[in-house]
């Protein structure tokens, strides 16, 4: 019985696959699908800059960001954390659209903080996931790489099956 599936959202095209099955899946079983996006405070790598401009999330002249709707920022945000924030709020958006475009009813969006793997993990064994759901490779910028860092732990640590996504 699949009651709650989780997709990792980071905005990646195989995220976003692993969305669409994601969603087909929990729309078949009738149940919940978490969609779960873990901002990772760091420095904003350039082309997530870049991709946050083009998206008008952030004003490349003045650098202010959209106004978040429901990502709450640590006080005193620094500006890196405010573009991760608007761009996680963009992509969970995105998701949810996908999702429910997909036919997936019981959509939640769940944004957490942490290092990407670990925050994953702790969801899937809170939420009691059947399934989690990722896509093999991310935003990172080995083009070589087959499988990243997050989708090798989650394969390797994961309390659920795990579905990664090409
Ligand atoms: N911050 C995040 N929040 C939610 N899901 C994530 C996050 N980062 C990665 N993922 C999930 O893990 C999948 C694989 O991404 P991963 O980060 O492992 O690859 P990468 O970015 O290519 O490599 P690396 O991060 O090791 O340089 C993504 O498609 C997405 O489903
Ligand atoms: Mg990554």
């Amino acid at each position: 019985m699949i009651r709650t599936v989780i997709a990792a959202v980071d905005g990646s095209e195989p995220s976003t696959r692993a969305v669409r099955m994601a969603a087909d899946i929990a729309a078949k079983y009738d149940a919940e699908l978490l969609l779960v996006h873990v901002l990772h405070w760091r420095r904003v790598p350039e082309p997530l800059r870049r991709l946050a401009e083009i998206e008008h999330l952030v004003e490349p002249e003045t650098r202010r960001t959209v106004p978040l709707t429901y990502i709450e920022l640590p006080p005193e945000p620094t500006e890196d954390m405010r573009i991760l924030a608007a761009l996680g709020e963009f992509w969970l958006n995105e998701a949810e659209l996908t999702a429910r475009g997909r036919g997936a009813v019981k959509v939640k969006k769940v944004p957490v903080e942490g290092r990407p793997a670990e925050a994953l993990i702790r969801e899937a064994e809170r939420r009691g996931a059947d399934l989690l759901a990722c896509g093999t490779r991310g935003h990172g910028e080995l083009a070589a790489l087959l499988l990243g860092s997050v989708a090798h732990e989650l394969l390797q640590l994961a309390p659920c099956p795990v579905l990664a996504v090409k």
